[in-house]
Order: structure tokens, then C-alpha cells, then sequence
């Protein structure tokens, strides 16, 4: 405690940021330490495991020590620890769990284990001071593309999800074979605003009748083919069409099934959360088709919407306060369910 306020350490290693946060009372971010393995990453095309394992247990104790030190408190002043314990890469996750495990039991603190979907949908009770449940969550992730009806804190109910390759997935390899690079998903939000949305015609894939299910390996499948043809006749590929004419048709879906969504569990509001949550485009057409059925669009900054430690801090605080019980015995949980 300080000053009053319950402060919560958040630790994040699931992917390839190593990341700690010290959260007052579950709202407040203190401090906020990301550190990004991207550069690393980008020479190989994507993120590989083993060397996000040894980033992670090369940088772990300064970035927990920079988010105590930047907060201006110390170890004994925190009083519950809460770290991502799936799902992510096995070797990633082991280190923050281990981390945490190891402060927790050297300093005496309460520790929980955090779904790393919960902290995303997390990020807005730190952006958004009034947010309550109930609400509508979108999470749309490298590894993710859900829709999750939030009856109650520390309570998710998923309604649909990505049957194949998720959001980001998709943006980041078609961006690779575009030649954009990686990660792809702001590369190609950025090349989208100088090409023309309707110049390439992709599928927009709905799956069934009132499905909240995504699918988007055709929508790739037909872009890799599209690319290939152009190639093959000899004509040049205009990447700015071709990115936002695939940003179109992969936002234009996800935007439809959230609004469906929120209007069939008569919610009144939707949150945004996840890498792709930052997506120019998909904001503005969430705003767009959300208005026009009177819901409210909650969206997290950019730096909350990607991977920290201060949405897995307001994670811990909700469930610690909701009776998860503290474990000292957590271990990483790679394929975690909701
Ligand atoms: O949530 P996140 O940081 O990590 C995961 O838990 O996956 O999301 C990373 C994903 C990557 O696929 C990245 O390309 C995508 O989010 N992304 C974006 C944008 N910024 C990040 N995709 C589309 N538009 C963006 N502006
Ligand atoms: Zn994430």
C-alpha cells in the first residue's frame, strides 16, 4: 500500500515483450515498462521462440526493477503480484511465471495468475476511468480474433472466434509476401491510406447465418493467388491497393460480427483490445457501424492495446478482488482457454 492505494505488480512475458507495471487500485498505471524484442525478431520474418525465451530471462529483473523505480515505490510497498500464465509461447511465459513466483515468495506477496485475453480486455479499465460491466469485448490479436460478452468483472463468456488464422496472423503474412515486412499489421494500416480500398475485389468471409466466427485463411489463400497472377502477367503489384483493399475486407467482417454481437446480447457498449485493436481503419468503421445502432466504441490508447504489463496489473486486481485464490505453485498453461 501506498498513500492508500492497493498497488498491483503486473507481469507480462507471453510473446516477445517483456513488460512490468505498477497499477494503483486497478485503474491507475504508475509506471509502465515495455521492452520490445521487435528488432530481433524482424530479421527472421516472425517471432521465434527460443531466442523470446532468452530475451525474456535477459531483460525480466531490470524491466520489474525500472516499473518499481518508475512508480517510486519499493518491493514491500506492492501488494499483489498478477503475471500472465498462458496463453503464449511456452519458454516466454515460463520466465515472467518464474520471475513472479520467485519475488512473490522472497518479499511475501500474494501472487495470481492472469489469462493474458483477460489483461487485454484489462486495458480499458485503465484507459476508460467509468467503464464497468457490462459490456462487449473485441479482442483481435496476433494470435487471437475473439468476441467475449463481459457480464461481470472477471467474468468472460466467448461467443465466436477465429476458426483458422487470427487477424494479426493474417495482416503480418500477407504484409511479408507484399514485401511490407514484419510485424505487418502497422505497415500495412500505414501503406492502406495511399491505396484505393475498392480497386482489388477480396471475399468477406460471414461463415454461417448469425455466425460470430471468423475465418480468414481463404481471404489470404486468395491474396497469395491474386499476387501470384499479377506477377505472372508480368504487371506491377501496387502494394497500397493491394493493402487496403486486404485491410478492407479482413475489418469490414470483424466490424459487422462485433456490432452484430453487442445488438444481439443488448449491450450498450463494445471494447476494443489487442494488437489489432490499433488498426486505423477498423477503429473508424467500428465508430461508423456501432453509431449508427447507438453503441459506444471504447478503444485503449495504441500503447495499451498491444502487450504490457499494466493491463495484466488491472487483470490480478479484479480477480484477486473476485476470490481468485493466490498459488505459488502456478505454472504457464500455453494453450489456456478463456
Ligand atoms: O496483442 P499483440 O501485441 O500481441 C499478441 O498477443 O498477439 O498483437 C500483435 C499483432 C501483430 O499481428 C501486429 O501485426 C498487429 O497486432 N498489429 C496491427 C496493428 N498494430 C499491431 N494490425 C493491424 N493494424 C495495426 N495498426
Ligand atoms: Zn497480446
Amino acid at each position: 500500500m501506498k498513500d492508500g492505494r492497493f498497488l498491483t505488480l503486473g507481469i507480462e512475458t507471453s510473446c516477445d515483450e517483456t513488460a512490468a507495471s505498477v497499477v494503483a487500485d486497478g485503474r491507475f498505471a504508475m509506471s509502465n515498462v515495455i521492452s520490445s524484442q521487435i528488432d530481433i525478431h524482424t530479421a527472421y520474418g516472425g517471432v521465434v521462440p527460443e531466442i523470446a525465451s532468452r530475451k525474456h530471462l535477459e531483460r525480466i529483473n531490470d524491466v520489474i526493477g525500472k516499473a518499481l523505480d518508475d512508480a517510486g515505490v519499493s518491493a514491500g510497498e506492492i501488494d499483489l503480484i498478477g503475471v500472465t500464465y498462458g496463453p503464449g509461447l511456452v519458454g516466454a511465459l515460463l520466465i515472467g511465471v518464474a520471475a513472479a513466483k520467485a519475488m512473490a515468495y522472497a518479499c511475501d506477496i500474494p501472487l495470481v495468475g492472469v489469462n493474458h485475453m483477460h489483461g487485454h480486455i484489462a486495458a480499458n479499465y485503465l484507459e476508460h476511468q467509468e467503464l464497468e460491466p457490462p459490456f462487449m469485448a473485441l479482442i483481435v490479436s496476433g494470435g487471437h480474433t475473439e468476441i467475449v460478452n463481459v457480464p461481470e468483472y472477471n467474468k468472460c463468456e466467448k461467443l465466436g472466434g477465429t476458426r483458422d488464422d487470427a487477424a494479426g496472423e493474417a495482416f503480418d503474412k500477407v504484409a511479408r509476401v507484399i514485401g511490407l515486412g514484419y510485424p505487418g499489421g502497422p505497415k500495412i494500416d500505414r501503406a492502406a491510406k495511399e491505396g484505393d480500398r475498392e480497386s482489388i475485389a477480396f471475399k468477406r468471409v460471414y461463415l454461417e447465418q448469425g455466425s460470430l466466427d471468423f475465418s480468414f485463411s481463404g481471404l489470404k489463400t486468395q491474396a497469395l493467388n491474386y499476387l501470384n497472377q499479377e506477377r505472372q502477367a508480368g504487371r506491377e503489384i501496387n502494394v497500397n491497393n493491394v493493402a487496403a483493399s486486404f485491410q478492407e475486407a479482413v475489418v469490414e467482417v470483424i466490424a459487422d460480427k462485433a456490432v452484430m454481437a453487442t445488438e444481439k446480447y443488448g449491450q450498450k457498449r463494445i471494447v476494443m483490445a489487442g494488437g489489432v485493436a490499433s488498426n486505423s481503419r477498423l477503429r473508424a468503421l467500428m465508430e461508423e457501424k456501432a453509431g449508427r445502432k447507438g453503441i459506444d466504441v471504447l478503444k485503449p490508447s495504441p500503447v495499451l492495446c498491444t502487450d504490457n504489463g499494466a493491463m495484466i496489473a488491472s487483470a490480478a486486481y479484479y480477480a484477486y478482488r473476485s476470490g481468485a485464490k493466490p498459488d505459488l505453485e502456478l505454472d504457464a498453461v500455453p494453450g489456456l482457454e478463456f
